[in-house]
C-alpha cells in the first residue's frame, strides 16, 4: 500500500527509481510517479495512472538526474488520477514530496495556513508539501520549514522530499508508516521495504517514528523532530534478488503455493534441534507461562491463522485464548484478563491495524510477541519478542505460504509452552513428525494441481457466489478458503460454520450453487455430513474436501493424514489452488487483485 523509493548519488537515478517501484508493485497501487533532479537546475516530474509499465512508457530518455524520489499510490483521498498521483509539489514548484500514510488533520491545516494557495489535487499529501512551502516563504530554510510542517502534521506518514534549492539532499521523515534507509558506497537510497533496493544494497538503517533524516550521497543524519541527534547502526538484509523473482512461474501465487512444503521443512529445521528439543527463547516461554490468557491480534489471513492457533494453544497448553481483529480491538478494547500476553500475527509486520494495538499494549507495559515473515519490521521491532515465519518473501497479494507458516510456528510455540507447563498434551504432540507430515501432505496436494484445476472449472465457471462450510477447525479454515476465493477471483464467497446455514444462509442455496464442504474435524464430521445433505437437497453442487480418516466414497479431495489441530496447513491448499485457477479462468491479475494492497499500512 503506497510505496516510496529514493536515491541520491547515482547517475542512473531514473533507472533505479523505476526498478525500485517495480519491486514495490506487489504492495498494491493504482498510479505512480517519479521526480528527478540533475542538481544543475534541470528537473523532471512524470506521473501516470495504472501500471509502472505505463509510467515507464511516459519517461523519456532525457529524464536523468543525480537525485530522485518515486512513489506508487494506493488511493485514499481522491481518485486515482495523474493530479492525485505523487510526487506532489508546492505551487511555486520548489518542493517535491512523496507520502505513504494518511494525514488526519489536513483539512484543518489547509484552512488555517493555506487558504490562499492553489491546490492541484484532492489529496491529503499536497497539504504537507504546500505547508512546507508556506513556511519557506516566511523565510525559513528548507529543513526548518520541513520540521515546522512536521510539528503540525498529525496522522501516519513516511515522507521523502526534495527541495529544488538544495538538490544535494533528500528530506525524510517517518511516523507509523514504514521507511528504510539503504547505505551505499558514495550513494544512499530510501525505500518502503528492502526488496525495492536489493540490487543496490543489502545494508539498511531503520528510521523510527518521530525522526527526521537528511540524506546526502555520503551521509545519513538522523535526528528527532526537536533536532536531537540520533546514532543508529545498520543491519544486513539476507535476501537475494533471486528470492523475489518469479523464476519459471507465471505467477508469484503459484510459486508461493508450491514453496509450502519447503517452508514446513525450514520451520522444522530452525525451531527443532536434532535432539528434538525446541529452539524457542526461554524468556518468551517464561513470560507466556505467567499469562492467564493469550490474546492473538491480527488481520485478514493472519487473523484466520490466529483462529486455528486458538485451538492449538487451548488444546496443547491448556490456556484460554482470544483472537481479535486489530481494526476492532484497538478501538474497543475489552476488559483484559489479569495477566494477558499478546501475540501479533502479521506476514508483513507492518499492518497498521495491528500496530495500533501494539502501541497501546506497550503503553500498558504488557508483554508481547510478534510472529512475522519480515525481520526488522515495525511489529517485530516494537514487540517484546519476535519469532520469524521463515517463509521467504511473499509477493502475491493473496497470502498463502505465510498462513501455513503461521500455523506451523504457532504449533511449535504451543508445544514449547506446553512442555514448560509440563502438560501431557504437549508431550503427546510430536511437532517434528507433524511438520514432516505437513510437508509431504502439501506436496501431494500441489502434485494434484491438474485435478484441482478441473474441479475449479467444473464448480465455479459462470458462478457468482460460492460457500465454504465446516465445523470447528474446518470453520476457521472455511473463513480463509472463502477469503482466498473472493479476493482474487471476485466471486462472492462466504465461509460458514456448517451448522449455522440452516439459521438463515441456506436461503441462498439454489440449483447449482457451489458449496465446498470441509470434513477434517472429528467431532463435527458426522454433523457436517448432515449439513451437506441439507444443501444438496436444495440443489447445491457440493465438493467435499475430507481427511482420509473421515472420507466417504464420492468425496473429491482427500487430505492425507495429519493431526487435526494443524490440519488446515494441508487442507487450505486445495482452496488456494481453487482460488488461483478461478482467478486465472476469469482473466484477473492473480498476483495483484483489484483494490487490494499487500501491506496495509493505513488504519
Ligand atoms: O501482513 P499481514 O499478515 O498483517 O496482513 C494482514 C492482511 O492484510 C492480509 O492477510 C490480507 O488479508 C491478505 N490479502 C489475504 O490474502
Amino acid at each position: 500500500m503506497c510505496g516510496i523509493v529514493g536515491v541520491i548519488g547515482k547517475d542512473n537515478t531514473t533507472d533505479i527509481l523505476l526498478k525500485g517501484l517495480e519491486k514495490l508493485e506487489y504492495r498494491g497501487y493504482d498510479s505512480a510517479g517519479i521526480y528527478v533532479n540533475n542538481q544543475d537546475g534541470k528537473d523532471f516530474l512524470v506521473k501516470e495512472v495504472g501500471k509502472i509499465s505505463e509510467l515507464e512508457k511516459a519517461v523519456t530518455s532525457d529524464v536523468q538526474g543525480l537525485v530522485g524520489i518515486g512513489h506508487t499510490r494506493w488511493a485514499t483521498h481522491g481518485k486515482p488520477t495523474i493530479e492525485n498521483a505523487h510526487p506532489h509539489f508546492s505551487d511555486d514548484n520548489r518542493f517535491y514530496l512523496v507520502h505513504n500514510g494518511v494525514l488526519t488533520n489536513f483539512e484543518e491545516l489547509k484552512n488555517k495556513y493555506l487558504s490562499d494557495v492553489h491546490f492541484n489535487s484532492q489529496t491529503d499529501t499536497e497539504v504537507a508539501v504546500q505547508l512546507v512551502d508556506h513556511f519557506a516563504k516566511q523565510g525559513m530554510d528548507g529543513e526548518t520549514a520541513f520540521r515546522k510542517a512536521l510539528s503540525l502534521i498529525e496522522g501516519s506518514y513516511a515522507f521523502a522530499m526534495v527541495d529544488k534549492e538544495q538538490p544535494d539532499r533528500i528530506f525524510v521523515a517517518k511516523n507509523k508508516s514504514p521507511l528504510l534507509i539503504g547505505l551505499g558506497d558514495g550513494f544512499n537510497v530510501i525505500c518502503s521495504d528492502a526488496m525495492a533496493m536489493l540490487e543496490e544494497t543489502h545494508e539498511y538503517v531503520e528510521i523510527h517514528d518521530g525522526e527526521v533524516v537528511i540524506l546526502k550521497k555520503n551521509s545519513v543524519e538522523i535526528s528527532k523532530l526537536d533536532g536531537t541527534k540520533v546514532q543508529r547502526g545498520s543491519y544486513t538484509v539476507n535476501l537475494d534478488a533471486s528470492d523475489i523473482s518469479k523464476g519459471t512461474y507465471a505467477h508469484y501465487m503459484l510459486k508461493e503455493i508450491d514453496e509450502q512444503p519447503n517452508v514446513m521443512r525450514k520451520i522444522s529445521q530452525n525451531y527443532i534441534k536434532n535432539d528434538g528439543t525446541l529452539n524457542v527463547e526461554k524468556d518468551l516461554l517464561d513470560e507466556m507461562n505467567k499469562a492467564d490468557r493469550l490474546y492473538i491480534v491480527a488481520a485478514g489471513t493472519s487473523y484466520h491463522a490466529g483462529l486455528v492457533g486458538r485451538n492449538i494453544f487451548e488444546k496443547i497448553c491448556d490456556v484460554p485464548v482470544d483472537v481479535e481483529l486489530g481494526s476492532e480491538f484497538g478501538y474497543h478494547m475489552p476488559k483484559l484478563s489479569k495477566h494477558p500476553f499478546f501475540i501479533f500475527l502479521s506476514q508483513s509486520g507492518e499492518t497498521a491495524d495491528s500496530r495500533q494495538v501494539l502501541v497501546k499494549v506497550n503503553e500498558l507495559n504488557l508483554p508481547s510477541l510478534t510472529i512475522t515473515n519480515v525481520a526488522n519490521s515495525t511489529l517485530s521491532r516494537e514487540a517484546t519478542y519476535t519469532m520469524e515465519l521463515l517463509a521467504g518473501p511473499e509477493i502475491a497479494v493473496a497470502s498463502t505460504k505465510a498462513y501455513t507458516a503461521q500455523i506451523a510456528v504457532e504449533a511449535v510455540l504451543a508445544k514449547a509452552l506446553g512442555e514448560v507447563k509440563g502438560l501431557q498434551s504437549a508431550k503427546d504432540f510430536d511437532v517434528k513428525e507433524q511438520l514432516a507430515l505437513a510437508a509431504n501432505g502439501i506436496q501431494s496436494i500441489v502434485d494434484a494441481k491438474d485435478k484441482i484445476k478441473k474441479l475449479a472449472d467444473e464448480f465455479l465457471t459462470g458462478q457468482r457466489d460460492a460457500f465454504y462450510i465446516g465445523r470447528g477447525i474446518d470453520y476457521a479454515l472455511s473463513l480463509e478458503a472463502a477469503l482466498k476465493l473472493k479476493e482474487i477471483s471476485y466471486i462472492h464467497a462466504e465461509g460458514f460454520a456448517a451448522g449455522e446455514l440452516k439459521h438463515g444462509t441456506i436461503a441462498l442455496i439454489e440449483k447449482g450453487t457451489p458449496v465446498f464442504a470441509y470434513v477434517n474435524d472429528g467431532v463435527g464430521a458426522s454433523h457436517t455430513r448432515g449439513n451437506i445433505q441439507e444443501v444438496e437437497a436444495r440443489g447445491a453442487n457440493v465438493l467435499v474436501i475430507a481427511s482420509k480418516k473421515y472420507a466417504e466414497s464420492g468425496d473429491q479431495i482427500i487430505i492425507p493424514e495429519i493431526d487435526e489441530l494443524i490440519s488446515p496447513i494441508i487442507s487450505v491448499v486445495p482452496a488456494q489452488l481453487i482460488a488461483y485457477y478461478a482467478s486465472l479462468a476469469r482473466g484477473n491479475d492473480v498476483d495483484k487483485p483489484r483494490n487490494l494492497a499487500k501491506s496495509v499500512t493505513v488504519e
